[in-house]
């Protein structure tokens, strides 16, 4: 099946066309600024802009930065409130005039990987930590998706993961990589005593610059860098969101 899958991220909202079955994509993909104040309106309209662009027609797989139910978005920490208790499936299908389905972009990432990337064929259980803007996670279990995990706001000595842990806290409190290394081992180490991952996969844009913090990682679990770098999101999306999604 062919399905436009869409990325909404942070900074950027980024699409391309994608083949279900292989995770290819079908033409180079295409990126546009992420509207500030990122609200429903003129979100929905720079997907739009992407629909356009790939004159297309058929269905839309979403990833969105949050958590998401049967279509509904419930949460929204690095994109606007308004986003919150919003049924964002129907709505981004009123104004493209696509069929749509959405699922949170960690999970989407997460499903890229282990269907084509670093998670290929891996049993046991897989962590997929995104880090970007926000720290996304997606769990799986003999490849079966737990949705919804939420584990950048897990709370280390009172302050929340993603406030100190992400790459935007890398980048606002310009940290070298040894400082940053070492904070994100800690959380690392958190999440490896409340889950025991087989397998850690970190993703998002940071995962080209792996080699830099490689050395501060300690934890017992295997961690590997996501294979799919920038598509991840992309692929994801088109694949997971109609079959996860409302
Ligand atoms: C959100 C997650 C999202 C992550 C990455 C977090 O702030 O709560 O739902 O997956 O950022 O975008």
């Amino acid at each position: 099946m062919e399905v436009l899958g869409i990325d909404i991220g942070g900074s950027g909202i980024k699409g391309a066309p994608v083949e279900t079955d292989t995770g290819n994509l079908l033409a180079a993909r295409y990126r546009l600024q992420t509207p500030s104040p990122a609200k429903p309106q003129p979100v929905a309209e720079t997907v739009f802009k992407i629909v356009d662009h790939f004159n297309w027609e058929g269905h839309l797989g979403i990833g969105f930065p949050g958590v998401v139910r049967k279509g509904v978005t419930l949460t929204a920490a690095n994109i606007h409130n308004d986003w919150v208790g919003l049924n964002a499936a129907k709505f981004i299908k009123k104004v493209t005039g696509c069929k749509t389905c959405i699922i949170n972009d960690a999970d989407a990432a997460g499903l890229a990987e282990m269907a084509f990337g670093a998670g290929k064929d891996r049993q046991g259980v897989v962590m997929v930590v995104t880090i970007g803007t926000g720290l996304g996670s997606a769990l799986f279990t003999n490849g079966q998706l737990l949705p919804n995990s939420e584990f950048g706001h897990l709370e280390i000595d009172g302050v929340e993961a993603e406030w100190i842990a992400s790459d935007a806290a890398r980048k606002r409190e310009k940290l070298s990589w040894k400082k940053w290394g070492h904070r994100f081992d800690q959380y690392l180490h958190t999440m490896e005593k409340l889950l025991w991952p087989d397998l850690i996969i970190l993703g998002g844009g940071i995962s080209k610059k792996y080699e830099e913090f490689l050395p501060y990682i300690t934890v017992q679990a295997e961690v590997v860098p996501a294979k799919m770098l920038n598509e991840a999101g992309i692929v994801g999306a088109a694949v997971g969101a109609c079959k996860y999604g409302n």
